[in-house]
């Protein structure tokens, strides 16, 4: 298949999709929307793919929504058509994605990378919720996924200023899992995402959905669905190969990986 928008490459069970629109900081228009969407569910459907990553160029990860597209859309136009909602295709996703991170993450683009399941930043990362510069607010999920992932306090004051943030800022206010230098990024992305990859694919999706359905229960309920999709995960072949080869002192062969 092949896109305008974006690339995609698969490096071992790692499924890269590289957002590419450079002439305009890859921000985030419809077609590329659609074609992240095609290019992401080919890859949930591939059985090599064990994990998703999801990366942009040195210069931008993305710098959000496409503001010329829609700068002249009506209440109805966005109301109706409801474009956003497209967008959730990565926040659905069951398996693992992981976003590397270089340049802009701005508006959409933070959004987009926040609806990952951990974010890899380069030093030269930059993330903001500049929407309020443009008269409006984040509408992919911005005010609802920075709050619960940093806070009140600095939640607000990107919303609020529509300031940058950089990567060593991100990591120490807890929004990016771990920075490094650009010129490694998409090593480490990719190490990352084989890594994953090479798990039990079902004990990497349970992990997943456990670690979300922190955000959505009380600690009572969430640690009861954690529980009981530990003692599910011992239906698996998989968790008799993990632990058979933990007490045999050799790496695990997983077979559904
Ligand atoms: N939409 C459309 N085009 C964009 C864009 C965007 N979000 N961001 C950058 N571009 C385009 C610019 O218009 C420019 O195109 P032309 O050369 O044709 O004029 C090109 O990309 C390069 O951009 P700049 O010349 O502005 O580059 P810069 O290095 O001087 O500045 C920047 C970089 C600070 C990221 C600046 O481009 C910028 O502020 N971009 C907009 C960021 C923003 O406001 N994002 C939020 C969008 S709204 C949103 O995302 C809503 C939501 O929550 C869903």
């Amino acid at each position: 298949m092949s896109y305008e928008t974006i690339q995609v490459e698969i490096h071992g069970g790692a499924g890269l999709v590289r957002l590419h629109r450079p002439e305009a900081l890859n921000a985030l228009n419809a077609r590329l929307i659609d074609e992240l969407d095609q290019a992401l569910t080919a890859f949930e459907a591939d059985e090599r793919i064990g994990c998703h990553v999801l990366t942009g160029s040195e210069k931008a990860f993305a710098a959000g929504a496409d503001i010329k597209e829609m700068q002249a859309k009506s209440f109805a136009d966005a109301y109706l058509g409801d474009f956003i909602s497209r967008w959730e295709c990565v926040a659905r996703l069951r398996k693992p994605i992981i976003a590397a991170v270089s340049g802009y993450a701005l508006g959409g683009g933070c959004e987009l990378a926040m609806m990952c399941d951990f974010i890899i930043a380069s030093e030269t990362a930059q993330f903001g919720q500049p929407e309020i510069k443009l008269g409006v607010i984040p509408g992919a999920g911005g005010t609802q996924r920075l709050t619960r992932a940093i806070g009140k306090a600095k939640a607000m004051d990107l919303c609020l200023t529509g300031r940058f943030m950089g990567a060593e800022e991100a990591e120490r206010a807890g929004l990016v899992a771990r920075v490094v230098p650009e010129e490694q990024l998409f090593a480490e992305a990719i190490k990352a995402a084989q890594i994953v990859a090479g798990m039990s694919l079902p004990a990497a999706m349970t992990a997943k959905e456990a670690v979300d359905r922190a955000y959505e229960s009380t600690l009572a309920e969430g640690v009861k669905f954690e529980r009981r999709a530990f003692y599910a995960l011992f239906a698996t072949e998989d968790q008799k190969e993990g632990m058979a080869a933990f007490i045999e002192k050799r790496r695990p062969k997983f077979k559904n990986r």
